[in-house]
């Protein structure tokens, strides 16, 4: 299970055992395989390297520093959705040439950010660089950040997300090609759009973006939409309009349970035939993984604090809820969730739904949180579990803490990353100080009519 193994009924990742982890910095716990992360990245890097592509990790999926930072020293790009995703790109030292923003409600203060080198250093700012491009999803939104980078005397690039409108397998949530969806615009506006603004001096609009959705187990979606690009490409280009980078998303799968989604040379088998002669003219390739890359180089540690019988069901409350791993209660995802310490009947050599072993029992694993929504798996069978003991959530390092919120004022976990034998505190656990901080009466502000009346004489 990539670097997160069982050795002697224990779970270590890479040389480190998890329950000392625990121990040291408290659950519930997010623990990430910096190397799991590095030769997630390269599979990727590999797999596509005759396109010579720009990966940008997506930072959605998981987003503290020290995770993109692994990813950006590795040669990953970033593709980041608000102000504040850019903001942690430039902390962890990502050239600007490398960040892609995409979204469909920039603010302008968030794209003049992006524009420039951000936030200065002297006001708590990380140093930054103008961003690669833009992704933009509508006309407006491209006047507005047009008209920015009039008003900054600055050259900006963008690309223009389209929605092909492909049907996907995938939760409804994840699916973000629907003809009905919000993101993108539609093939016939695109061209439209394409020919109106591509030699635009301030923001040259000069690249198609399309990203499909998220878990996508099938390299059919992305080759019908990468041919529909391509199509697109060809008619501009006969009217002398040039599109100088194609950003293909993300959307690839991974295991949840093991063997479950394809590698990435499978994806890169179907899709570098269709791009190669492309990159050979000129056609510069971006891709936007997020899943793929972190979903298994993380979990979440959770303590079992009771474990109740009712009428019809056995309950293992731990915890870690739906504030700290939201997915089963939003999506109905399935997450393996296992002993960190085991006998060996039960050490576990793969991620499966229902493992074939004797002397395990069905129960519900849920959060402390009060909804009948907050469970982290329903009726799973599981070795006998009691008070204090620790479980593993594996699968957790996408959409996991990213996702997490402090619903029912719970402080937001710790975040720890294992590089070799050594574990980094690499986001402190927050503490009741940081649940009030913005509430306190020295934080807080009175506004009233007499103040807009002032302030409207100044
Ligand atoms: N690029 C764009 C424009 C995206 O919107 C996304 C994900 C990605 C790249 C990365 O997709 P990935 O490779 O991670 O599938 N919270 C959900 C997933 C939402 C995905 C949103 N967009 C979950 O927990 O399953």
């Amino acid at each position: 299970m990539d670097h997160f193994h069982y050795v002697g009924g224990e779970l270590y990742c890479q040389q480190v055992r998890l329950s000392e982890v625990a121990a040291e910095f408290g659950t519930p716990l997010y623990v990430y395989s910096r190397t799991t992360l590095e030769e997630h990245y390269d599979r990727f890097a590999q797999a596509f390297a005759p396109l010579d592509p720009l990966i940008c990790f997506a930072a959605k999926a998981c987003s503290n520093i020290e995770v993109l930072r692994v990813l950006v020293q590795r040669g990953a790009g970033i593709d980041v959705v608000s102000g504040g995703e850019l903001h942690r790109a430039r902390l962890a030292g990502c050239p600007g040439e490398r960040i892609v923003f995409a979204g469909v409600g920039k603010s302008d203060h968030e794209v003049r950010e992006a524009l420039t080198t951000g936030t200065p250093p002297s006001t708590g700012g990380p140093p930054g660089e103008p961003i690669r491009t833009f992704n933009v999803e509508s006309e407006q939104e491209y006047e507005s950040i047009a008209m920015a980078a009039r008003s900054l005397g600055v050259r900006a690039h963008a690309a223009l997300r389209v929605n092909p409108s492909i049907d996907l397998k995938t939760h409804e949530y994840l699916h973000t090609a629907a003809r009905d969806a919000k993101f993108g615009v539609d093939m016939h506006h695109a061209r439209t759009l394409l020919r109106k603004f591509h030699a635009e001096k301030h923001l040259r609009l000069t690249g198609l973006h399309v990203h499909l959705g998220s878990l996508i187990h099938d390299t059919r979606p992305y080759v019908q939409a990468i041919n529909e690009c391509l199509t697109l490409i060809d008619e501009l280009a006969s009217d002398g309009i040039r599109i100088e980078s194609l950003d293909i998303g993300g959307g690839f799968g991974a295991d949840y349970v093991t063997g479950e989604a394809m590698p990435a040379a499978e994806y890169a088998r179907a899709i570098v035939p269709l791009l190669e002669q492309r990159v050979r003219n000129g056609l510069k390739i971006i891709l936007e993984p997020g899943r793929s890359i972190a979903a298994n180089a993380g979990v979440l540690l959770t303590r079992v604090m009771f474990v109740k019988r009712g009428p019809q069901k056995k309950f293992v409350i731990v915890d870690a809820g739906m504030n700290t791993l939201v997915r089963p209660a939003l999506y109905d995802a399935f997450h393996f969730i296992w002993p960190a310490s085991v006998s060996p009947q039960h050490e576990p050599v793969r991620r499966q739904s229902s493992p074939d072993m004797p002397g395990l029992e069905t129960a519900d694993v849920v959060g402390p949180i009060c909804e009948s929504g907050d469970f982290l798996a329903k009726d799973r069978l599981l070795p006998a579990v009691g008070r204090g003991e620790l479980l593993s959530v594996f699968t957790s390092g996408a959409y996991g803490m990213a996702m997490a919120s402090r619903y029912n004022s719970h402080p937001l976990p710790a975040e720890v990353m294992i590089e070799g034998s050594r574990a980094r505190l690499v986001r402190r656990r927050e503490d009741y100080r940081d649940l009030v901080a913005h509430e306190l009466p020295e934080t807080t502000q009175i506004f009233d009519g007499r103040t807009a009346a002032r302030r409207s004489e100044t």
